[in-house]
């Protein structure tokens, strides 16, 4: 069996006074996916900022390829993260947020616009590229979003509701880009179908309150 890609071990999480995630461990190899479920407000986003590094947890270790987060000094070019809130420069357009990104994980600026072309082209947006993000619907937004975060060809993608404003082709569309990668994948997701699509699903929601 291939080593794991993200790990974590006796992880917990607080969101505010709620412990959102208790003891979580749980080992993600390159190509494999989790699905993480819950009801509104049970802890997924706060689990998947976690797992990227951006929110600290309670307790635990979260693990790229067996060094621990607080260790890597390179996990931006290891970890991509599709946000809830899409996270995208209003003023900037399409393609520029895209580029920016892969500028900042070491992109010369040449290969920044072939791979951001490519992966606004796979999100079908190659005729929004030159559009402000502004100008966009939020379903367009999202997608800018999901294809930034493949440009980056990480080896560990997060993706928090990634579908949750897509049609029904362009969910199949984002769904088959998602799974279709070589990074280990964790999706917060509402989509019972996008769950079945996973190897692995972690259900949230068995909250505890901090006395
Ligand atoms: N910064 C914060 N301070 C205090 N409480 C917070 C904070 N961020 C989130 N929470 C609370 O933590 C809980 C978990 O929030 P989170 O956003 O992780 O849920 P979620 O499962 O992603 O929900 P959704 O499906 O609506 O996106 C919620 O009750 C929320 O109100
Ligand atoms: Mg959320």
């Amino acid at each position: 069996m291939s080593p794991p890609v993200l790990s974590c071990r006796s992880l917990h999480c607080r969101a505010g006074a709620r412990e959102v995630v208790r003891d979580l461990s749980l080992d993600v190899a390159a190509g494999e996916r989790v699905a993480l479920m819950g009801p509104s407000g049970s802890g997924k986003t706060t689990l998947i900022t976690t797992l990227a590094g951006l929110t600290p947890p309670a307790a635990g270790r979260v693990l790229v390829n067996g060094v621990p987060l607080d260790e890597q000094p390179s996990l931006r070019r290891e970890t991509a993260l599709v946000f809830q809130s899409y996270g995208l420069l209003p003023v900037l357009t399409a393609a520029e947020n895209v580029e920016v990104a892969l500028r900042a994980a070491g992109r010369t600026p040449r290969e920044a616009h072939a791979l951001a072309a490519e992966a606004l082209n796979q999100m079908r947006l190659a005729a929004y590229a030159e559009h402000l993000i502004e100008e966009l619907s939020g379903g367009q937004q999202q997608r800018v979003a999901v294809a930034r975060a493949l440009a980056l060809r990480p080896a560990v993608l997060l993706a928090d509701e990634p579908t949750a404003e897509q049609d029904k082709v362009n969910r199949l569309l984002v769904l088959d880009a998602l799974l279709g990668t070589s990074a280990a994948l964790i999706v917060a997701t509402h989509d019972p179908e996008v769950a079945a699509r996973c190897d692995q699903i972690i259900e949230l929601g068995t909250a505890v309150t901090r006395t």
